[in-house]
C-alpha cells in the first residue's frame, strides 16, 4: 500500500507537487496522469527517497518516508523516467549485482529466475552484451528487470512502457496484470492514455502539480461530464492543444 499525504515539493520558489494527497491499495494499478511537468516524476521520486518533501510525507506498506525510508525503499522496485545503468556491465553482471545487493543467495535457482526475467522480455540474447551496445528499449527492459529481481510488493513505474516495441509492452502489461492478482501495489505515470485506460484501476489526473481528477475510468467520466474517452477528459482538465497558434504557425511555414 501506498499513502501519500499531503506532499508538498518546492525547488527555490517554484511549487512542483503541492499538498497532494492519494492513495494506492494492494491489488490496485494506479495511473499517475499529468502534462509535461505537472509533478509526477518528482512525486515518485519524494516516494523512493530521492527527494526530500518539502512538506507532508507518504507511507509505504506502512513505513513513513521521513523516518523510515530504508525500511520503505525495501519494498518497492523503482523503473525511473530515465534509467541509469552501468554502461561497463553487461545485462547479466548487472542482474546479478542487483540480485547481490538484494542479498539473494547465489545458485542456480537465482540463474535460473533471472534467465526467466530476461527471456521473458527478450533480453536474453544481448545479456552477454555490454548495457553501453543496448537501445533504449533494451535498457529500459533491463531496468524493469532489475526492479522486478527482489520481487517487491510495491512498483513505481515511471513511464515503464515508453520505448517498448508492442510485443514488450503487451509482455509488461500481462506482467503487471499478474502482479496485480498476487496483491501487488502498482504506481505508474504514463502518456499514453490508452495503456492507462487498458491497465489502471484508478487513474489520478495532476495539473501544475495538484490532483485535478480521481478515479476509476467511470468515475471520471461521471466527473467529466459527457467527455467520453479518456482524451477528452484529460484534454478538458488539462488543457487541450492551441489550435489558434498551430495555425498561425503553419501558416508561416514556407
Ligand atoms: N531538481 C529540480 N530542480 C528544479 N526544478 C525541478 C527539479 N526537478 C523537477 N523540477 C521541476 O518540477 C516540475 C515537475 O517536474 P517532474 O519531472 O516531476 O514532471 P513530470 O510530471 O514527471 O513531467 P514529464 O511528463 O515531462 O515527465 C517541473 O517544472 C520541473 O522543471
Ligand atoms: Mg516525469
Amino acid at each position: 500500500m501506498i499513502e501519500v499525504l499531503g506532499l508538498k515539493k518546492m525547488f527555490n520558489e517554484f511549487i512542483a507537487v503541492d499538498n497532494l494527497s492519494f492513495q494506492v491499495n494492494p491489488g490496485e494499478i494506479y495511473g499517475l496522469l499529468g502534462p509535461n511537468g505537472s509533478g509526477k516524476s518528482t512525486t515518485m521520486r519524494m516516494l523512493l527517497g530521492l527527494l526530500k518533501p518539502t512538506e507532508g510525507t507518504a507511507k509505504v506498506m506502512g513505513f513513513d518516508i521521513r523516518d523510515e525510508i530504508v525500511e520503505a525503499k525495501r519494498m518497492m522496485g523503482y523503473v525511473p523516467e530515465e534509467p541509469v545503468l552501468p554502461q561497463r556491465l553487461t545485462g547479466w553482471e548487472y542482474a546479478n549485482y542487483v540480485s547481490d545487493i538484494w542479498r539473494i543467495p547465489r545458485g542456480p535457482e537465482r540463474e535460473e529466475e533471472l534467465d526467466e526475467l530476461l527471456t521473458l522480455l527478450d533480453i536474453k540474447d544481448a545479456s552477454d552484451d555490454l548495457i553501453e551496445t543496448y537501445s533504449k528499449g533494451m535498457s529500459r527492459k533491463t531496468s524493469l528487470v532489475a526492479a522486478l529481481i527482489h520481487q517487491p510488493k510495491v512498483l513505481i513505474l515511471d513511464e515503464v512502457q515508453a520505448g517498448i516495441d508492442p510485443r514488450g509492452a503487451a509482455t509488461v502489461k500481462e506482467i503487471l496484470n499478474g502482479l496485480r492478482a498476487k496483491g501487488a501495489t502498482i504506481l505508474m505515470s504514463t502518456h499514453v492514455l490508452e495503456i492507462a485506460e487498458q491497465l489502471c484501476d484508478r487513474i489520478g489526473i495532476i495539473n501544475e502539480g495538484r490532483m485535478v481528477a480521481e478515479g476509476s475510468m467511470a468515475d471520471l467520466r461521471l466527473q467529466a461530464k459527457g467527455e467520453k474517452s479518456l482524451e477528452e477528459i484529460f484534454l478538458s482538465l488539462t488543457g487541450g492543444p492551441d489550435m489558434q497558434k498551430i495555425a498561425e504557425y503553419l501558416g508561416d511555414v514556407k
